[in-house]
This record gives structure tokens, sequence and C-alpha cells, in this order.
């Protein structure tokens, strides 16, 4: 009966698809197997273990001894051992993940293997930049290699998959997670979470070095208000669609596994139950295949926000809006079976839920071998391996942002220099490691000071001046900034005064950014503002490297430092990248993936903003006038824009060209571009080219970035390139959600960030 089945589905999917090609053909035989044995798997359980395979549970695994001993955790055993559990998260190891996998296999009536999850944001143990970082590389192979690299040594622990790529957009700093993402742009956004979820699943995911990738959360906790965390969303629908959106669909057709929930509400209906979204959009629009995982006691949580009536109650809403997996609110193990024996959620949904959750265990292979991703050979092989370290060096590199630099300040000189270095954060091995990195091992960072000390033609001197914090600093604890301590102010005046070039490393701890992590002022933390214009009395000569989880308001530091280097926290390999950086052996090409504002104030601030009826880009004639869209106490544009980027060498754009004035809405429209390299070394740059829709039927930004390469040139070369804008390029989201494009003037610019002025035109005609 089984055969007669799955040869049903074989014959009934060829003749579908006449068509198609073998590598096809092989790809709908393996999924079509897939459904039948899941078909086959549903048949025989119960109510309970549907519900079972819908339950995660964080690690509650006991390493020292036999077995859990508090209430909660034996409970959790004890469901674990009755085929209760599908899932769980935070079990680490082979050793530990071989032990519970052990029990769910061979302990329960089905032995259904256990998926395993982790929070896979920046790497395993080998830390690679924090993703805002990674962002600012445009750099789309070399983010995926990173994913690859972070899934290789995640996989080869026992885990199979991953809570990442984060892929919020966010327009607000203030908010600790920006650092998770691709920063504030739906189309850079798409193609980073494109770039992610294939480095992390590759192209089989059954290889024992992918994993299951996760585009959270869905959708637009990015834009919770104020930039608080775990706050209300109220967006409108063309920000939704146009902003929000994209790179969760981009994550859903090119085949993501899981998708998970936010801990927001949006427009009064928490994304945890909005059928609105998952239903609807997701499952139904999109026809997405993979399942929905909640976030942690998010499903509990609509209690709180005052939108179900009791645990059972939001288990029903969550069910039934389409959320598959509870994470630890418990409410789907404890109410789900009761809901569908009253009727309140249909068996046929559970189904659904648990095919989309067993398809996923099949199509990882953990059917065949529950075990492979337990080879305690490989962990020890893979695991912070030195071709992994030297891969997230090379993420590093490509990862720094030279925001300014004048006079040519950098690169360093790397003979006979005296360079001053200061800053608690200089000598750092924790804090370079970032937020999110569960599983790394603290201290293990390459600090600047390492870094910097390797190149031994310069007399280096290192005095921290200030710490950032003060005592320890954890994941889960507010980091304690230190506000009074300028002991070291003195010692470092000192040395700064003898020095050639003062390198100063200030910013944010590696745990100021990330989740419950907002901050209402975004400066330079604690007395390190006050330490930067104590060194810059005695000496000018300053290259400030910031390290940060967010854009800063560096305002004063912007007009008075010479030169300034955004190196966020770049992982375990921060202090060899940024010296690299400096001493000129790595010519930065990195591009801000968020704008930086001059003060809070100004927050939100992105690039793609509409015109309103009073332009905020253009000044009226006399400057007293005050009716346009404007402050009157702070410019309209931001510090540093969306795109920017330096590097040691110039770049310089010219002749633009759209092949024709007009254009048919199906033809595409070819623009075409010179860039030269116009300094006196080989760089990189990010050529960069963003249109402009100027009439529509719902307002469209003043500018939206739909293209860019990045290229090498050397110097005195130029290089013409080509873009070709199709539909999915110059059409947009109406407020019913559909994609449209509309006849109408276009004007295209180009350039090396979000502000050039360098622009064509063109028109689009229906015919
Ligand atoms: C976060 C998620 C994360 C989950 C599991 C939650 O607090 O919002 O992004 O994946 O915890 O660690």
């Amino acid at each position: 009966m089984k055969m007669i089945n799955k040869l049903f589905f074989l014959v009934a999917l060829l003749a579908l698809a006449p068509n198609i090609t073998k590598g096809q053909t092989n790809a709908y035989s393996k999924d079509a197997e897939i459904n039948t044995k899941v078909e086959a798997l549903l048949q025989k359980m119960t109510l309970e273990e549907k519900v079972g395979q819908m339950n995660q549970y964080n690690g509650f695994w006991d390493v020292t001894g036999p077995g859990p001993t508090d209430g909660n955790a034996k409970l959790k055993y004890e469901h674990l051992k009755s085929g209760l559990v599908g899932s769980m998260l935070n079990v680490r190891g082979t050793k530990d993940v071989r032990a519970v996998q052990k029990i769910a296999v061979e302990e329960t009536r089905l032995g259904i293997p256990l998926i395993i999850g982790f929070d896979v944001i920046h790497g395993y143990k080998t830390l690679s930049p924090i993703p805002l970082a990674e962002a600012a590389s445009w750099d789309l192979e070399a983010i995926k290699s990173s994913a690859a690299v972070a899934a290789s040594e995640a996989s080869a622990s026992g885990i199979n998959w991953t809570f990442g790529p984060m892929v919020d957009i966010s327009r607000d700093p203030r908010w600790g997670r920006v650092m998770e993402g691709g920063g504030e742009d739906p189309f850079l956004g798409s193609e980073i979470a494109r770039a992610r979820v294939t480095g992390f699943q590759g192209t089989d995911l059954s290889s024992p070095s992918t994993i299951a990738a996760c585009a959270k959360h869905f959708a637009a906790y990015g834009f919770s208000q104020s930039g608080k965390e775990y706050n209300t969303v109220d967006i409108g629908l063309s920000t939704l669609y146009n902003v929000v959106l994209p790179p969760f669909k981009a994550a859903s057709d090119i085949g993501v596994k899981t998708m998970m929930n936010g801990f927001n509400d949006l427009n009064g209906v928490p994304a945890t139950g909005n059928e609105f979204l998952l239903r609807d959009l997701l499952k139904g629009k999109w026809n997405f295949k993979g399942f929905v995982v909640s976030d942690w006691a998010s499903i509990k949580e609509m209690e709180t926000w005052g939108y179900a009536k009791n645990r059972k109650h939001a288990a029903k809403l969550a069910a039934n809006a389409g959320s598959d997996l509870d994470m630890e609110s418990h409410a789907y193990i404890n109410e789900l079976k009761t809901l569908v024996a009253e009727g309140a959620v249909k068996e046929s949904l559970i189904n659904d839920a648990v095919r989309r959750i067993l398809t996923v265990k099949y199509e990882l292979g953990l059917f065949d071998d529950p075990y492979k991703y337990c080879d305690e050979t490989r962990e020890k092989e893979v695991v912070n391996s030195k071709a992994n370290h030297d891969a997230v060096l090379d993420m590093a590199k490509k990862s720094i942002v030279l925001l300014k630099n004048e006079n040519q300040l950098l690169p360093l000189k790397k003979q006979g220099q005296k360079i001053a270095l200061i800053g608690g954060l200089a000598s750092d091995k924790n804090s370079p490691l970032g937020s999110w990195r569960i599983a790394s091992d603290d201290n293990t960072a390459v600090s600047v000071l390492e870094g910097m000390q390797k190149y031994k033609g310069n007399t280096l001197v290192f005095e921290k001046g200030a710490d950032v914090s003060v005592g320890k600093t954890s994941f889960t604890e507010e980091v304690k900034v230190n506000m009074t301590d300028k002991s070291g102010f003195k010692a470092a005046i000192k040395v700064a005064k003898k020095s050639d070039v003062v390198v100063m490393v200030l910013g944010e701890h590696g745990f100021q950014s990330g989740e419950g992590r907002s901050r209402t002022s975004i400066g330079l933390p604690g007395v390190q503002q006050e330490l930067l214009e104590a060194v810059y009395a005695v000496n000018k000569n300053i290259v400030l490297v910031l390290n940060n989880g967010r854009p800063l308001t560096i305002n004063w530091a912007s007009k008075h430092i010479p030169a300034i280097v955004e190196a966020w926290q770049l992982g375990s390999q921060t202090g060899n990248a940024v010296a690299q950086v400096l001493y000129g052996d790595y010519n930065p090409s990195g591009k801000l993936p968020m704008t930086f504002p001059r003060n809070v104030g100004q927050i939100p601030i992105y690039y793609n903003h509409k015109n309103t009826g009073r332009p905020i880009n253009e000044t009226p004639e006399n400057p007293d006038f005050v009716f346009w869209s404007h402050y009157s106490d702070v410019e309209n544009t931001p510090l540093y824009p969306f795109g920017h980027g330096l590097s040691y060498t110039k770049f310089e754009y010219n002749n633009i060209k759209v092949s024709k004035a007009t254009f048919g809405m199906n033809e595409s429209v070819e623009v075409s571009f010179e860039i030269k390299n116009t300094g006196a070394l080989k760089g990189k740059e990010v050529a960069q080219l963003y249109i402009r829709d100027i009439q529509a039927s719902v307002t469209r930004p003043v500018k939206e970035l739909k293209g860019f390469k990045l290229l090498e040139l050397n110097p005195g070369e130029s290089k013409t390139i080509n873009f070709a804008l199709t539909k999915s390029e110059l059409g947009f989201y109406n407020n019913q959600g559909e994609f449209v494009l509309e006849p109408g003037n276009f004007e295209v610019f180009v350039g090396g960030s979000s502000y050039t002025t360098l622009k064509s035109k063109f028109e689009l005609v229906s015919k």
C-alpha cells in the first residue's frame, strides 16, 4: 500500500510537469517521497502526539547528573519521554544533543526525532561580525559564506536549525536589535535575507553541514514604537507592504524552512495570533511551505497584551492564526487537545502544522539518521578551526566602514611613528564579540591592542583612559555604564601629547545592543565623550575607531576628529581586521546599511522618505521662512547617510545613460554609467543605483535603492556598469497589497551613497 502511494505521487507529479529537467525531477520526486512519508506517519499519530510535535522546550538537560531535578525540568523530561516534545532549543554540543535525541528516538512510541534550534546569529563559536556590520559589506557572497561557516560549526555541534536570519527592517537605532538585522532598506534587506538563508541552508538541506534557517520576526517588530523593546507597532499598509514585508517574502520565495513570530502587535493584533499575516499572507498568498515558530512565550504573552483572555484562548488564537510550534509558552501542550475536542481548533489545522514540522525534519534527513549532527570527531575538527577564523577575519575586514578621512590621516604609516592607543574597548577581548553569541567563549576576541601589536615598525603605547562599563557584563543583565571613573584620563592625555597619531577605540560595549537593549541617547556612553575631547585638546591627530551595534550620534566627533572608522563589533578576529585596515593592508569598502542621525530627535531618519508637500530637501530661498518640513534646531540631513562609506582611493561616477527616453511597460530599462578609480590605490566600491517614481497612485519615496554592484578597480581604471530595471524594481505594492507597475516618469540615480545627485530619467508608457 505504501509503495502504491509513492508510485501514484510520482506518476501524478511527472504527468503534471512534462518539461521539467532532470534536476527538477529529482527534487519533485524527493518532495513527493517526503509527502508520502509524512502522510503515513501522520496517520499513525494520536492527537496528543501531534500536539507534542507542536511543542518546543528550552533545554533542561542536566549534563552533570542523571536527569533533571527541579519540577519544571522533570515535567519536560517526562514529556520528552512520552513523545510530547517536537523540538528543543538551547541544547548544544554533540554529547547533549545526542542524549536528548536518544530519548526522543528510542524511548517514545513513534521515535520521531527532535529538531534542535539555537540562535546562531553571527557564528557559533567562531564569531563573525554582528549582522548589521556584515550588512555594511554589501558583499552578498561574503555574507552567504559567513552564514555557511556558522552553519557548519553549529551543525557539527548537534544543531540543525538556527533562529536566523533576523530580517526585520528598522529605522530606529534606539532599538537594540538593529544589530541583528540588515539595516533600514528593504531592497538591501531582501538581498541579504536571500544570501543568509542560502548560506545556512545550502543547496542540500540533508547535508550534515547545513541547517534550516528561520526568517524572523514576522512581522514589523523593527517598527516597535520609540525604539522601545517589545513595544506596539502601528504602521500603515504602504510601509507594511513596501518596507517591512519584502525581506520576508524574499526569504519565503527562496525556500526558507521556518519563520518566527514577533513579540510585537501589529495595528492592534499580536503578530503571534495574526491571522492576516500568517494564514492569509504567508501561508496563503505566498504559499510558504515551512513552519512558523512562536517567539519565546509569545503565545502566552498575548494574554498580557490583553488580546487573549487566558492561556487557553491564547493557544486557540495562535493555532488558528497559523503559529505551528509553541516556544516555551506551554500553551499548546496543555490546551490544544481540549480545544480540538471542543471544536475551537479544527484537527485539520493541527494536521497542517504537524505536516509542516515533520516535512522539515524529513528534509533535514533526521529520520534517516537522527544523530547525523552528533559526530564528535567532526565537532572537534570544525568548531574553532583555522579555516573558520580565516573566514571571519575576511568578513570582518569587509564590514568596516571608513566614515571620514581628512588629510589622508589613514592609512597609518608603518614605520617610525609614535602611536598612542586609547580606550577601554581597545584591550577588551569580550565586547568585540558583540551580543547574541551564546555558544562562544568569553574573552576570545583578538583585541584591537593585540591586532596593532603585530605591526612592529612603530612605537605603540596603550592607555585605557576610561572603561565603558563597570563590573561584569552579561547577555542577560543591563550593562552598568561607567559614568564617573576618570582616573585614567591623566595617563591617556600624557601619552597622547607625546604621540604622532592617537588611535581611540570608543563606543558601546557589545552587550549594550541586542535584545532588551533600547537606548534613548545613543552618543558615546559614559565618560568616553569627555575622554575624546580631553585627548583632542592635546593632540588633534586622532583616528576614532567606533565599536557599536547601532548607528550613534557622534556629531562632535564628526566635526572635529579627522579620521573615523566604523568597526562595529567584528567578532573573534576584530583586532586583526581593525589593524589591517588602519595600516592599509586592507582598503575598506563598507557602506552604511543604516542612516546615522545627528541627534535622537531626528529619529526615525531614513534615506527613502517621502517628498512631502513641502519638500525637506529643498531649503527655501528665504532662510527664515518656517512653513516647510524641517526642524528649527537641526538640519534635515543625517550625519552620515545610508550607503555612505569611503575608501583609501577615490571613485568618480560619470556618463549615466538610459538606453531610451520612453519604455513600454514590459520592456526592461537599461541604465549604464561609468565609474573610475581616480586615486592612487587599488580599491573596491559599492556602486549604487536608486530610482524615484515621480508620481504614483500611492506616494513614493524620493529615492529607492534598486541595484548595487561591488567592484574592484586599479588606480586609473574605469568600468562601465549596466543595470536592467524591470517590473520588480519599478513596481510597488498598493494599499490593497497588490504589486503594481504604473506608467509615468522616473528618475534614476547612481553613485557611492544615497546622497548622490548624478541622475537621468525615463518614462514608462502603457501602449
Ligand atoms: C528572541 C528570538 C530568539 C528566541 C530564542 C527571543 O527572546 O526574540 O529572536 O530566537 O528568544 O532564543
